[in-house]
């Protein structure tokens, strides 16, 4: 952990609760956040795109930030059942997941689909927080680097180095995500530093200092201390373990 980054905590709800089941949750976090004064991680929740605007009147006067799972990567128009970039700054809504491997998998989203997402939501002054990360046949192949490398450089190095730094970086092992599966420390380190060098490359040791990579895949409270406490790992973006006030607020609470 690097303390002049960003600390970032963010729940990907993922198709999961209805409306009063996430009421209820961000009521609990909110009440059990505001006891935890000395934490200086930024809490992040991606729900479904319909309670975004609920959610964000109920958390107004707290420092939880709502964000969507996906925007449409057309600006505007005749795109049925697609939702904007923009329509998403106009509820007030400052964070995007881009790129999620679910989106990729099973709605053939690609680097290059993810790249004009992100320059939408830069355009709109909204975070994206792009999502990369390898399958299990990749990694078995030794291409882990190869294919992060590759999406890296299509889907979010065509920024200038201003707007790449607005940006957040979530590693997410394809083959770890809802597996009960974790990157070893030493897997999640190795690339965690690997994107990281990637960024000084392309850009500086500034800019590379500045961004936050989280790591996500069957991140809990049991390892989240452990995870968290890497060098280059900045925080985590968590699915299954996000889903329940006490589980989520336990790996917030890893960072103390
Ligand atoms: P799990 O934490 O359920 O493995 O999901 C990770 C994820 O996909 C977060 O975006």
């Amino acid at each position: 952990m690097n303390l002049t980054r960003k600390k970032i905590v963010a729940g990907n709800w993922k198709m999961n609760l209805t409306l009063q089941e996430s009421q209820s949750l961000v009521a609990e976090l909110i009440g059990m956040i505001a006891d935890e004064k000395k934490n200086d991680c930024e809490v992040y929740l991606f729900p479904s795109f319909i309670y975004i605007n609920t959610l964000l009147r109920q958390t107004q006067e707290t420092s939880i930030h709502i964000g969507a799972q996906n925007c449409s990567n057309k600006s505007t128009g005749a795109y049925t059942g697609e939702t904007s970039i923009r329509m998403l700054s106009s509820v007030g809504c400052k964070a995007v997941l881009i790129g999620h491997s679910e989106r990729r998998t099973y709605y053939q989203e690609t680097n290059i689909t993810s790249a004009e997402k992100i320059n939408l939501a830069i355009e709109q002054h909204i975070t994206p927080f792009y999502c990369i990360g390898e399958t299990l046949n990749e990694r078995n192949a030794n291409q882990q680097f190869e294919i992060i490398e590759q999406q890296l450089n299509e889907g979010i190095f065509h920024l200038n180095a201003d707007h790449f730094s607005k940006c957040v970086i979530a590693y997410e092992p394809i083959w770890a995500i809802g597996t009960g599966l974790t990157a070893t420390i030493d897997q999640a380190q190795e690339m965690h530093a690997f994107i990281r060098n990637k960024i000084t490359e392309k850009y500086s040791v500034n800019v590379a200092q500045q961004v936050s990579i989280l790591y996500g895949g069957s991140c809990n409270e049991q390892n989240a201390n452990e995870l968290f406490s890497l060098p280059d790992v900045d925080g985590g973006l968590i699915g299954g373990a996000s889903l329940k006030s006490r589980n989520f607020m336990n790996i917030i609470k890893a960072f103390q």
